[in-house]
């Protein structure tokens, strides 16, 4: 993040208290057209060339990830690690100067990923907390921001929240259909009333923030067009738990994915305990 350019948006007081009264918030622009434009064809290109599949960074969130099954919503973690176009942009610098404002000086860059939604049978992100799936062990300051790089409408699937879950503790999750093989979580029936949702349309190089405990959703794509998004996380640094919580619904994960990630893992333990040798040698 080093290369960013200038930031160029500040938000206002008003915006500010908003986001920690209802814990997330819209703006119509966090970027130019330009980069939208550039960001989208390095985006597509990510997608269309499955990056990252053989690591478990691209799988299909909201199914069970099978290689001859077409993904309902192919997700890749770390985007910008495998799309030199989607690095050093202005969308990033001014989310960062954003996340600065709402979360104290010290936030910093904290994971991103994209979520493509194809025409007409994109699913639904079901209702979740995002902590949900991090490390029980820390108790965070985060949120997500994130940008559509084409209009984001009802009907392709935008974002919505419930104003004021931010303050709520961790409810109960499953994975999606209750099979342990979707990546995807989704929040127990029945725990939140859903009735309070805001929805939040956007034009292209508009963008949402919503805390990492702000319950989030966002609907099927029943429009021609793909919906695209890019979201990067944010945070000032977690601070450990004396006891961390019980988040049983992560003991249950049986991802092709998860699989992938901890092979890739091993790998670059070896690749790195190998040159370790070599210098010690
Ligand atoms: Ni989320």
């Amino acid at each position: 993040m080093s290369d960013l350019p200038t930031p160029t948006i500040t938000i206002t007081q008003e915006q500010v208290e908003f986001f920690r009264t209802n814990g997330f918030l819209a703006i119509q622009s966090i970027t130019t057209p330009d980069e939208i434009e550039r960001m989208r064809a390095a985006y597509d290109d990510i997608f269309t060339r499955r990056a990252g599949r053989d690591d478990g960074m691209e799988f299909d969130l909201g199914g069970a990830d099978e290689d001859d099954q077409v993904a309902v919503l192919p997700q890749i973690l770390d985007p910008l690690r495998y799309a030199p176009g989607l690095r050093n942009s202005l969308y990033q610098a001014n989310a960062l100067a954003i996340s600065k404002q709402l979360l104290g000086e010290q936030a910093q860059p904290h994971g991103s990923h994209a979520i493509f939604k194809p025409a007409r049978y994109g699913s639904v992100t079901p209702w979740h907390q995002d902590e949900a799936y991090w490390s029980p062990d820390f108790i965070y300051n985060s949120l997500g921001v994130w940008m559509p790089l084409q209009e984001a409408t009802l009907e392709n699937g935008c974002m919505q929240f419930i104003p004021g879950s931010h303050r709520l503790e961790i409810l109960p999750h499953h994975h999606i259909n209750n099979d342990p093989r979707i990546h995807g979580l989704e929040v127990d029936e029945g725990v939140i009333d859903l009735c309070p949702a805001v929805a939040c349309p956007l034009s292209a190089g508009g963008a949402t923030f919503h805390f990492s405990r702000t319950f989030h959703y966002t609907g099927p794509n029943r429009s021609d067009i793909p919906r695209r998004a890019l979201i990067l996380g944010f945070g000032t640094p977690a601070i450990r738990r004396d006891q961390p919580l019980d988040l049983y619904w992560q003991r249950q994960t049986n991802t092709t994915a998860a699989k992938k990630r901890e092979a890739a893992a091993r790998r670059q333990a070896k690749k790195e305990g190998e040159k370790g040798e070599t210098v010690k040698g």
